[in-house]
């Protein structure tokens, strides 16, 4: 019970029904399901439903729950007035962190978490992320606003805010792949920071702005962002070895690679470089991802024996670049997805709470003198 575990690894501090992960074997199942198979045939919506249901709807329940995520599109006309009062060299991450936690103010009843208002309160978040990250964008670049559609699918509506047209039928499907990929993972560091926030009983606001401020890290899901940094400072495939090589020399991280849990490449990443490679063609960025297969060749014959593989982030940067999405809108792209999954753990969380509050073992003096001020 006193042993201290850095970094809480392989500590087990929740029970979930939400994701299943196996690292060594390298398997990943949202309440069962292997992720392949929701890649496949399932929708963002759906997977969400899954997650916050614990199972599959029937096309009713579908319809239903559809119906309410688009009403609730639109964001309040004080916050788009926000946006426009927003520095425009502001970074999104920090944009939507602030942003989420302002929609607080324009709920009449923030701190209802009963398990009702929790999902009330969820679903609205998940329906105007989107939206404020879309406003944002455009209102930087000095565009009108696009004002969201509620005929469209959380992924159409999306790319149809951002860039002003409808996306084709492969560009919206690819990105609610990467969607349903990014929705849940056990408890990463941003789940665990919304279960640990509302298990104080505080409100969905907090824990997902904290969820949110969490994901920006480069160790989490800025990865995705710093694996482009990478792949554009490198020239060529060719100059993919020695790059690489300096950097393992230096002992510097590769960003993309390496993972807590899984010892083998990332379930997710098999589904999206399948899409790396098919959108990185289709949209003339095939060297970015032959780029990519070199640097996981380099990394899997210097590292793989020590478990480090492709994670979430490696082809995912491939895959929004090819998408047509700007870099520091990659992360940001990652929490839209998260909100379902951050979602589903706050409500896990208020259905059998218990206030998290581990202990932290003293390694500093004892018994010292207090010097009054003048003396030290
Ligand atoms: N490149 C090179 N070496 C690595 C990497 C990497 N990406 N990841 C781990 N290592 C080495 C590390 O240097 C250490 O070596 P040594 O034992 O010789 O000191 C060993 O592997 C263990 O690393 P660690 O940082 O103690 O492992 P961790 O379990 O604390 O960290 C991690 C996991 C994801 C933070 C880490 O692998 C990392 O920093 N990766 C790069 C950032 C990244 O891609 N993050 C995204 C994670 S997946 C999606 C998400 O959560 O958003």
């Amino acid at each position: 019970m006193s042993d201290y575990a850095k970094g809480l690894e392989g500590v087990i501090a929740a029970e979930t029904q939400m994701s299943f992960i196996d690292g060594e074997k390298g398997i990943l199942e949202y309440v069962g399901i292997p992720i392949g198979e929701l890649a496949q045939h399932s929708t963002f919506e759906e997977t969400v439903y899954l997650l916050w249901n614990l199972r599959l709807p029937t096309r009713g329940e579908l319809d239903a729950f559809t119906k309410e995520l688009r009403g609730r599109y639109e964001i309040p006309g004080v916050l788009a007035e926000r946006i426009r009062q927003l520095p425009s060299d502001a970074q999104p991450m920090h944009v939507l962190r602030t942003l989420v936690s302002e929609l607080a103010l324009h709920d009449p009843d923030p701190n209802k978490n009963d398990p009702a208002s929790a999902r009330d309160k969820a679903l609205s978040v998940l329906a105007k992320a989107p939206t404020l990250v879309a406003y944002f964008d455009r209102y930087r670049r000095g565009l009108d606003f696009v004002h969201p559609d509620s005929s469209l699918s959380f992924a159409e509506n999306f790319l149809t805010m951002l860039n002003g047209e409808r996306p084709t039928e492969t560009m919206a499907r690819a990105f609610d792949i990467c969607m349903i990929l990014h929705t849940d993972h056990g408890l990463n560091n941003s789940t665990f920071t919304a279960r640990v926030i509302i298990s104080t009983l505080s409100d969905v606001y907090s824990a997902l702005t904290g969820a949110i401020g969490s994901l920006r890290g480069p160790l989490h899901g800025g990865a995705n962002e710093g694996v482009m940094h990478m792949l554009n400072e490198i020239p060529s495939v060719d100059a993919v070895e020695p790059y690489i090589m300096e950097k393992i020399r230096n002992k510097e991280k590769i960003m993309g690679f390496g993972h807590r849990v899984y010892k083998a490449k990332d379930p997710r990443a098999f589904a999206l470089q399948g899409l790396a490679e098919q959108l990185a063609k289709d949209t003339g960025n095939e060297e970015l991802y032959l780029k990519s297969v070199k640097i996981e060749e380099v990394m899997t014959r210097e590292l793989g024996k020590k478990g480090i593989y492709p994670n979430v982030d490696f082809y995912s940067a491939t895959t929004y670049h090819s998408i047509g999405l700007k870099l520091d809108l990659f992360t940001p792209m990652f929490a839209l997805s998260r909100l379902g999954g951050w979602s589903g753990h706050i409500i896990e969380q208020l259905s059998d709470n218990r206030l998290f509050r581990p202990k932290a073992k003293y390694v500093g003096p004892h018994n010292v003198p207090y010097v009054p001020i003048d003396q030290r």
